[in-house]
């Protein structure tokens, strides 16, 4: 049974999403083929997982405004995880553990599994003010629409002797018969990730640190991911230092079940963008490892606030290792079926600046291989999203003196500012590049997915010139190919 107050936060978070959506459709600035709620505010994607055939994508939801207020699960289904419908919210605060009268509460992040015929949430309740502040709960679906929260919650009511009272964002999975979570925390100055066994989601068992920074790696580790991938081991960390959120990383190691302990072997950031924290991963039936990402952060000039929402998701990524232990990125396959109105042009030199388009698809895909041999420029540039006299732009330059690719949108218009480096890497004499633009994002994928640069831009809507430019000598591309991309969303 839902209890009453449950069912009547819930009842009422949905009212106000019918009354807000259809002016909010509106805004010049939503996007056509990344995931976002129908009004208010988002974070953290949750319980993202495989039921039935259908993913599933819960998030950090407020759908009264379009700032971070008490948090509640919105929830949306999709076969393709490009086409999403919208869900009913399955989680709103009500109870003494996740639920208050002043300041900050709610169900704050966490993950899905399928138990049986069972969609089972885990989650944290926070509320400032009490002691502990932060416990695990968990939430059951028959149908996968309406959760229960379990009776007996907190299922861990306490943090462990290794942590503090930030504990939050449980990520369950399971190995052999038992349930792993794996939720994060901080204790003398390093973010660490505790772990917990459990034979049936409800009783749970501590087994201690299983990975914790190594003095560099942030003071508070939120929205751990660890899972297996070939024959390692990932682990994922959305990293604080003080009160700053930092760049989320990953780490490959080993991971040893019987202790407990996760042991780094190396470690890279995941996304050399701004706008990119807390992603999730789940394993589908096919065995494909996805990732999803919050594209925003904290702290940020949101330009959607004015028109009633802010946040949305990355586009979906598939997480590979093909060799050593670098973590390629790359976009799901089933983006592809998005792809109209093919242009291609067959190989050139860029010695000077060329206008590609004055009117360039802005919601697009573009994939461009530059041939390192061939260039002796210092610089490769493309700039996107130009206004015709050229003061709005947003670059994207490949240093090859500095060896090193950066994202400048100090001119992008009225969004946050900012430059975004990445490192350079060459792959047999070339770079490729695979740029999927939205009406107000940018992610780049480099070298199939090696580094990628993920951030949102806020330019007029008439700046859609498209050059490519070079400095000090010439560059070769080798090829040149973009698909205006459908909208995902009617
Ligand atoms: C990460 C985070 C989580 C927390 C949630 C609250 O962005 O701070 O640690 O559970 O957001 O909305």
């Amino acid at each position: 049974m839902i209890t009453t107050k449950h069912q009547a936060a819930l009842d009422q978070a949905n009212h106000e999403i019918e009354k807000q959506k259809d002016w909010i459709k509106q805004s010049p600035y939503r996007l056509n083929y990344h995931f976002m709620a129908p009004t208010g505010w988002i974070n953290d994607p949750n319980g993202f997982v495989q039921y039935n055939g259908e993913y599933q994508l819960f998030y950090q939801y407020y759908p009264y405004d379009s700032k971070w207020g008490p948090m509640h699960w919105g929830h949306a289904k999709s076969r393709d995880l490009v086409h999403w419908e919208h869900l009913p919210v399955a989680l709103a605060p009500s109870e003494p553990y996740d639920s208050g009268d002043v300041q900050g509460y709610g169900c704050f992040s966490g993950s899905a599994v399928v138990d049986g015929n069972d969609l089972v949430l885990i989650y944290t309740g926070h509320v400032d003010g009490n002691s502990p502040m932060q416990v695990q709960c968990i939430a059951t679906s028959k149908d996968g629409v309406s959760f229960e929260k379990y009776e007996q919650n907190p299922v861990i009511a306490q943090f462990p002797v290794d942590g503090s009272p930030d504990f939050r964002d449980p990520k369950v999975w399971k190995h052999e018969d038992k349930w792993y979570m794996v939720v994060g925390t901080k204790k003398d100055g390093k973010g660490k990730a505790v772990l917990y066994v459990s034979k049936d989601l409800k009783n749970w068992e501590y087994k201690g640190v299983t990975a914790e920074s190594d003095g560099t790696q942030g003071d508070m580790w939120e929205c751990p991911d660890l899972f297996p991938i070939n024959d390692t081991h990932v682990l994922i960390v959305s990293p604080m230092y003080g009160t700053q959120n930092e760049k989320p990383f990953y780490v490959v190691g080993d991971m040893d079940y019987d202790q407990g302990i996760f042991t780094q072997k190396s470690y890279k950031t995941l996304d050399y963008g701004f706008d990119f924290y807390a992603p999730q991963t789940l394993i589908d039936e096919k065995g494909r490892r996805i990732m999803i990402g919050w594209m925003e952060k904290w702290l940020t000039k949101m330009p959607s606030q004015e028109h009633g929402w802010a946040g949305a998701m990355t586009i979906p990524r598939e997480l590979v290792i093909e060799s050593g232990n670098i973590l390629k990125q790359k976009p799901m396959d089933e983006l592809k079926t998005l792809r109209t109105d093919y242009y291609n042009l067959s190989n050139f030199e860029v010695t000077d600046l060329r206008v590609i388009s004055n009117s360039y698809e802005p919601v697009s895909e573009t994939i461009i291989d530059v041939n390192v041999k061939e260039t002796d420029a210092s610089v490769f540039g493309i700039q996107l999203r130009c206004s015709q006299d050229g003061k709005e732009k947003t670059e994207i330059l490949l240093d090859l003196d500095k060896k090193e690719i950066v994202m400048d949108r100090e001119y992008s218009g009225i969004g946050e500012k900012g430059i975004s480096k990445a490192p350079l890497v060459e792959k047999d004499g070339k770079i490729n590049l695979r740029i999927f633009m939205d009406t107000t994002s940018v992610e780049v994928f480099i070298n199939d997915g090696e580094q990628v640069i993920t951030n949102r831009i806020f330019p007029d809507a008439q700046s859609t010139q498209f050059n490519v430019f070079s400095k000090g000598g010439k560059a070769q591309i080798d090829r040149f190919e973009t698909w205006k991309l459908q909208s995902a969303w009617n």
